[in-house]
C-alpha cells in the first residue's frame, strides 16, 4: 500500500493515528536538528517533521537531502502542530516521520511550482506536466471535468444518446481550412479531420437516433487567438422533430443547470435579441450585456449641421461612458489614439463631456450648440459626469470600431465582472454573407441551415437580407454556442447549393452522401454545438481557453512540449506517396 491517506485529509481528530503518505516535496526547511517538509499531492499539503530527538539519525540525514519535487513515501504518526496554520486545511497537524522512502528523485524544476510561478508561458508549456502540478492549472482541469460530468448528467436525463462519430472523414462545411491526413492505402488521397461532426449528426437523425450528443474534438486550421485553438472540444447536439424554440429551451435549461451546479448562480433573464438588433445596439453579434453603454444612433440630428465629416458619413453613432466626463485632455487624446490604432481603424473620435451642472463641452462646439448636444446625451443615455464618444463612417465598420471601444472601456472601468453571468440568445442570423475575396455569397453558418420560410422568396432578389433559423448562445460577450434548424427538404437543399454557387456536380462530390440520405425519409431536425473550452473558461471566470486545456497549442499552432508539428522521415513520406518541396 503506497498510502493510507492523501495529503489533504488529515485533521486534529486524526492525532495519534499511524499513517502512510506519498507525494511530492513542495519545499523543505532544514534547521540542522530539525527538518520540515511540505508534502504535496492533488488533494493538498501535509507538513512532515523530522527531528534529532524523535527521528532516527539516518532518516533525518535522508530528509536533509531531499530536493524539490522528489517523490517520497513516509510512515509516521499524526501529531499536533506547535504553531498551527489556519490557512491550511491540514494546518493543525503534522506527521512525525519514522520511515522515509524516496520513490523518485527530481531535477530542480525550471520554474517554481507555486500558484504564482516565475515561469513564462513558453516555459510552462514546454514542461506542461510540471505546470499541471500547480494549483490553478490543476483546478481548471478538475473544473473542466466537473462541467463535462454535469453536461452528461443533464443530457442523459433528457434522453440524449452519446454517439461517437469518425475522425478520419471528408471535408466538412464549417468554413475554416481543414487539417488533412494522407492515406497510405489510397495513394494521392486524403482524409480531412472534422471541423465538426455536423454531417454525421444529421445522418444520425436520418438514422432515427432522435436525440444525439457528443463531447467531441473538432479541428480547424484557422488563425489562433485567446478563444481559439486548432483542436478544440464541442458539446455537439442534434434533435429530431423539433423547432428552433425547442432547441433554445432545452439548451437554456442546460446552461441554467450548469450555472447552478458548478457556480451556484441562478440567472433571472435569458434574453433573446435579433442579429440586427445586436448589431445596432452593440455593433457586435456577441454583445456583452453585463453592462450598458448601448449605441445611440445620432445620424439623424448630427448630420443637420455644417460638420462635413458627419454629413458625409453613412452613420454617426455614440456611447455614453459612465463617469468618464472627468477624463483629462491627455486621457481623451489617448482614447482617440486608441481608436486610431490600425487594429481598430477609426479616423478620429468626437467627444462630449457631460458636465455636472447639465452643460456640455465637446470637441465640436463650433458646429453643435447645447441643445444639439443635449439630444446626443438623451440618445446615448448619457448622464452628468459621463463622456460621450462618437464615431462616424460606413455603417458596418463604424459599428465594429465603436464596439471595440465599448469593450476596451468596459475592461478599463472594470465593468466586465468575472463572477457575473449574462447569457443571451442572438437569433435570426443572416443566411448568407458576402465574401469579398471569392466575390460570392457564403453560408454564414453552414449550407444545411434553413432559411426562414417567409424569406425564401428573397433568395434570388435580395439574398443578403434572407434570415436564417440560426442562433448563437452568447455568454459575457463570448460566442459559446451556435446552431440552426436544418434543411430537410431535398429541393430546398438543392436551391441552397445553387445560391451558394455550387454546381450540381460540386455539391454531389462534397455532400453526395448526405443528399442521398435525404432521399430516404429525413425527419425535421435542428441542433447546436457549444464550444466546450470556451464555456468552461467563462464559467471559470476567464477568457483564455488554453488555461482550461491540459495540453494546448501555442499561437503558432505548435505543441512545444512534444515538438509538433514536425518533419517525418523519407521512408514515411514515400509510403504516403508524398513529396515535400520546401
Ligand atoms: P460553430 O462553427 O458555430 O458551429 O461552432 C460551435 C462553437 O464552437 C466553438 N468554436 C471554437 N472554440 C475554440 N476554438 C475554435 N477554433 C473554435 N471554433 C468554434 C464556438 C462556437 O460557438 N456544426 C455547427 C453547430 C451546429 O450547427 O449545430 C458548428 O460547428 O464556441
Amino acid at each position: 500500500m503506497y498510502r493510507s491517506h492523501d495529503c489533504g485529509s488529515l485533521r486534529a481528530s486524526d492525532i495519534n493515528t499511524e499513517v502512510t503518505l506519498a507525494g511530492w516535496v513542495q519545499k523543505s526547511r532544514d534547521k540542522g536538528f530539525m527538518v520540515w517538509v511540505d508534502l504535496r499531492d492533488r488533494y493538498g499539503i501535509t507538513q512532515l517533521i523530522f527531528d534529532e530527538e524523535r527521528t532516527d539519525k539516518k532518516i533525518l540525514e535522508q530528509a536533509q537531502n531531499l530536493g524539490r519535487e522528489f517523490v517520497i513515501q513516509v510512515k509516521g504518526t499524526v501529531i499536533e502542530r506547535e504553531s498551527k496554520n489556519d490557512n491550511m486545511a491540514t494546518g493543525d497537524i503534522e506527521i512525525l516521520v519514522k520511515e522515509l522512502n524516496v520513490l523518485s528523485e527530481s531535477k530542480t524544476p525550471p520554474f517554481t511550482i507555486e500558484d504564482k510561478t516565475d515561469g513564462g508561458e513558453e516555459l510552462r508549456m514546454k514542461y506542461r506536466y510540471l505546470d499541471i502540478r500547480r494549483n490553478p492549472v490543476r483546478e481548471n482541469l478538475i473544473f473542466r471535468s466537473k462541467v463535462a460530468m454535469e453536461v452528461r448528467n443533464f443530457l442523459a436525463g433528457k434522453d440524449f444518446v452519446e454517439v461517437e462519430t469518425p475522425v478520419l472523414i471528408k471535408s466538412t462545411p464549417e468554413g475554416a481550412r481543414d487539417f488533412v491526413v494522407p492515406s497510405r492505402m489510397n495513394e494521392g488521397q486524403f482524409y480531412a479531420l472534422p471541423q465538426s461532426p455536423q454531417t454525421f449528426k444529421q445522418l444520425l437523425m436520418i438514422g432515427g437516433m432522435d436525440k444525439y450528443f457528443q463531447i467531441v474534438k473538432c479541428f480547424r486550421d484557422e488563425d489562433l487567438r485567446a478563444d481559439r485553438q486548432p483542436e478544440f472540444t464541442q458539446i455537439d447536439c442534434e434533435m429530431s422533430f423539433v423547432e428552433q424554440e425547442d432547441v433554445l429551451n432545452i439548451f437554456e435549461e442546460m446552461t441554467r443547470h450548469l450555472l447552478k451546479k458548478v457556480k451556484n448562480v441562478e440567472v433571472a433573464e435569458f434574453p433573446r435579441m435579433t442579429y440586427n438588433e445586436a448589431m445596432e445596439k452593440y455593433g457586435n453579434d456577441k454583445p456583452d450585456i453585463r453592462f450598458g453603454m448601448e449605441f445611440g444612433d445620432l445620424s439623424a440630428f448630427a448630420k443637420a449641421r455644417d460638420f462635413k465629416i458627419f454629413n458625409e458619413a453613412e452613420i454617426v453613432v455614440g456611447i455614453a461612458v459612465p463617469g468618464a466626463g472627468s477624463y483629462s485632455r491627455k486621457e481623451i487624446d489617448a482614447l482617440v489614439d486608441w481608436v486610431k490604432r490600425p487594429q481598430v481603424g477609426a479616423l478620429g473620435m468626437v467627444y462630449v463631456k457631460c458636465n455636472d451642472d447639465g452643460s456640455f463641452k465637446s470637441s465640436v462646439d463650433k458646429f453643435y450648440n447645447q441643445d444639439d448636444l443635449a439630444k446626443w446625451a438623451e440618445t446615448t443615455g448619457a448622464k452628468p459626469g459621463d463622456l460621450i464618444c462618437v464615431l462616424s463612417g460606413p455603417a458596418h465598420k463604424t459599428r465594429a470600431q465603436l464596439s471595440a471601444l465599448r469593450m476596451e472601456l468596459a475592461e478599463r472601468l472594470d465593468l466586465r465582472k468575472a463572477d457575473q453571468f449574462a447569457p443571451l440568445w442572438v437569433v435570426d442570423f443572416p443566411l448568407l454573407e458576402w465574401d469579398e475575396e471569392s466575390n460570392r455569397y457564403h453560408a454564414m453558418h453552414h449550407p444545411f441551415t434553413s432559411p426562414k420560410p417567409e424569406d425564401i422568396d428573397k433568395l434570388s432578389t435580395d439574398p443578403g437580407n434572407v434570415r436564417a433559423n440560426a442562433y448563437d448562445l452568447v455568454l459575457n460577450g463570448n460566442e459559446i454556442g451556435g446552431g440552426s434548424v436544418r434543411i430537410f427538404d431535398k429541393k430546398l437543399q438543392a436551391l441552397m447549393f445553387e445560391h451558394l454557387g455550387f454546381t450540381e456536380e460540386e455539391a454531389r462530390a462534397q455532400f453526395g452522401f448526405l443528399m442521398d440520405a435525404f432521399e430516404y425519409g429525413a425527419p425535421p431536425h435542428a441542433g447546436l454545438a457549444f464550444g466546450f473550452d470556451r464555456l468552461v473558461a467563462i464559467l471559470g471566470g476567464q477568457e483564455t481557453i488554453r488555461d482550461f486545456i491540459a495540453f494546448p497549442k501555442n499561437n503558432n499552432g505548435r505543441d512545444v512540449m512534444i515538438d509538433a508539428p514536425s518533419k517525418i522521415d523519407d521512408v514515411q513520406l514515400k509510403e504516403l506517396s508524398l513529396k515535400v518541396t520546401v
